[in-house]
């Protein structure tokens, strides 16, 4: 068989590692892979090259995509030219890699197109999969910012509040936050009372803290405000890229507490880093399943993680609404064990 693989959205760290997990294991079992440029665009534009073991091997240890991505094209109001692009290419099924934009513009041709489906964001906000690849590496980035930005805030005597990106969904401040220990952690699921926040800086001034971290995530905001919408990108499934929240805190804290501020913006760096590996052995997994489903031509499904292991699910199940963290979250009550306002 020729079998497709794309990656769309975001990057994020690991899907180099499915694009050598998958092809390495395809081109074993005797069949051709095809890589697709900078996701739906190449389709579009009917842009491809062979994925050859040469060129995929040691392509896992690096961060991006060899294929290059895209977070700008849909294909809505294209779908007859989609098709037709994507019949020309010739293809026995296609590998996609994405997130909830990619699958949610690949459903309308679920019963058209041999399709496979790996999940991907460091956002960890996809429905069907308890883990997305990307994630931890992120994780990582935010927790050793942290640990970092600690010695500079103690030294002098200051607030900085880190701002983790995630979109509406606080997985990234929440387990970086959490792994680096910061003081406050602020996700967009519980809105906090600027009154409560405000109080709870004061006694940590008034104990005798020198430094205090806040980890905020991108879309986060106090009870009765709404996100901070730093802009629009057209044409983007999802238009709006949040910002702007740790430097607004960062000004308003300072004034309430007199405590001086500082805010940093974590920002690409998060997708930026070679995987780690926990993401290695999820992609390499991920990679191996989705090729054997490919060469049994189980189509219509998605590798996913449940209950401890790479399973097999419906496509379908990518496509719901965007997971977010349930109020109870264990890992809210174990930031609440230590003492984290969250
Ligand atoms: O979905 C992944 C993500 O990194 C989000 O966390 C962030 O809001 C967005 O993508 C940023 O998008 P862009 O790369 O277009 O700035």
């Amino acid at each position: 068989m020729r079998i497709g693989i794309l990656t769309g959205g975001g990057d994020a760290p690991g899907l180099n590692g499915i694009i050598e997990a998958a092809s390495r294991t395809l081109i074993q079992l005797g069949h051709s892979v095809v890589g697709i440029r900078d996701g739906f665009e190449g389709i579009f534009a009917r842009r491809t090259f062979d994925l050859t073991s040469d060129f995929v091997e040691g392509a896992h240890a690096s961060a991006g995509t060899i294929l290059g991505t895209s977070n700008k094209s849909t294909t809505q109001g294209r779908e007859a030219e989609f098709l037709e692009s994507l019949k020309s290419l010739k293809l026995d099924g296609l590998i996609a890699c994405g997130g909830d934009g990619t699958f949610s513009a690949l459903r309308k041709f679920q019963g058209e197109v041999p399709l496979l489906g790996v999940p991907k964001t460091i956002d960890n906000d996809l429905s069907g999969t308890e883990i997305t690849f990307g994630f931890d590496t992120a994780c990582t980035v935010v927790a050793e910012s942290i640990e970092a930005l600690r010695a500079t805030a103690d030294a002098h005597r200051r607030i900085i509040c880190v701002e983790a990106m995630g979109r509406t969904a606080g997985w990234l401040a929440l387990g970086g936050g959490l792994a680096g220990y910061a003081d406050v952690i602020l996700i967009p699921e519980r809105p906090m009372s600027w009154q409560v926040l405000v109080d709870f800086v004061k006694s940590k001034k008034v104990a005798g803290r020198r430094g205090l971290l806040v980890c905020v995530s991108e879309a986060a905001h106090l009870q009765g405000q709404a996100p901070k919408v730093a802009f629009h990108v057209a044409g983007s499934p999802q238009s709006e890229r949040y910002g702007g929240i740790a430097e607004k805190l960062a000004r308003e804290l300072e004034s309430a507490t007199q405590w001086e501020a500082r805010h940093v913006v974590l920002g690409h760096l998060q997708r930026s880093r070679f995987p780690s590996t926990t993401d290695r052995f999820l992609t390499l997994a991920m990679g191996v399943e989705v090729a054997r489903m490919a060469h049994e031509g189980t189509w219509g499904q998605a590798v996913v993680y449940r209950a401890g292991s790479v399973q097999r699910a419906p496509i379908q199940d990518l496509m719901g609404p965007v997971r977010t963290v349930p109020a109870d979250h264990r890992w809210v009550q174990l930031a609440q064990s230590l003492g984290i306002l969250i």
